[in-house]
């Protein structure tokens, strides 16, 4: 394995954690970023002493607001000087965060919470993708990711403003694969179907009630799993998929064919 790292913005849980674990094992360098606070802020530190002894202590996580920009540039100019001959082979957005509420009823979104929604959860990527760029980060056969969902294109109770940044997200990763893909890097979104993570437990009250219907829904009489969506993003770390850019790849099970 050459010098080969990924930052992973949403490290210490959910998909982003069982990602972190999955490539570490095999041999990549894991740069974490997370925001939490006190029973998960530990459970973080114990994942990147789990990651230390996967791969002989390549790792090095923040806890810190990975969408702020400042922060963003200074972390960079770190992750320069630890990676030092390495590159980047993926940048990828786990991040879950934002508001959980409707347009109008019973509590109509904010501006600011439209706004910050939008830049955590889509907006920031370009700007880590670009700052990774401009350092000579991103090479040939890096690859950008982003994590999206069906609400990306389906409106549902409570899911308003991350619906809006699961159609954003989608294309600004479109956009970073149609302006980097003359360099070799490559930028594609995984759909995962549903996902029993802290995320799901705050889209709504009702999560338990939604869990069995996707059970019954999905073809494959489950729910996703962080391991499935890590097992997806190992496959797309080979070479031999270095010409799939610009797409929503789907990791559900066949969910979204299911009504
Ligand atoms: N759970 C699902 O059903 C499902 C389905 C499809 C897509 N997704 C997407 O997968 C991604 C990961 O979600 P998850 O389900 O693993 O949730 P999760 O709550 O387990 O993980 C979220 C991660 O984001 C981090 N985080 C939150 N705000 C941050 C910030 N400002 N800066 C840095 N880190 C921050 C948390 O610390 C945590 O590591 C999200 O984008 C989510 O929308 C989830």
């Amino acid at each position: 394995m050459k010098n080969k790292w990924a930052i992973i913005l949403g490290c210490s849980t959910g998909h982003g954690a069982a990602i972190s674990k999955q490539l570490a094992s095999e041999g990549y360098g894991i740069i974490g970023f997370h925001l939490d606070r006190g029973p998960i802020k530990k459970q973080a530190q114990a994942l990147e002493k789990e990651i230390h002894s996967l791969n002989e202590g390549k790792v090095k996580f923040w806890n810190e607001n990975a969408a702020d920009k400042e922060t963003m540039l200074i972390r960079v100019q770190e992750i320069k000087s630890l990676i030092k001959d390495g590159y980047v082979k993926l940048l990828m957005h786990s991040i879950a965060f934002g508001s959980t509420t409707n347009f109008f009823q019973p509590s109509p979104v904010k501006q600011r919470q439209m706004d910050m929604t939008q830049h955590v959860m889509a907006h920031c990527l370009i700007y880590w993708a670009q700052a990774l760029l401009d350092e000579g980060l991103l090479l040939k056969g890096s690859r950008v990711l982003g994590l999206t969902s069906e609400g990306s294109y389906k409106a549902m109770e409570g899911y308003g403003p991350v619906g809006v940044s699961k159609a954003s997200l989608e294309a600004v990763v479109r956009q970073i694969g149609w302006e980097l893909g003359n360099k070799g890097i490559t930028a594609n979104t995984i759909q995962a179907g549903i996902t029993a993570t802290r995320a799901l437990t705050k889209i709504s009250d009702n999560w338990e009630e939604w869990v069995e219907e996707t059970k019954k829904r999905n073809p494959m009489k489950r729910l996703t799993t962080p391991e499935d969506v890590a097992g997806l993003v190992s496959l797309l770390m080979s070479d031999k998929a270095d010409f799939i850019n610009c797409s929503t790849i789907f990791c559900d099970g066949g969910e979204h064919r299911s009504i």
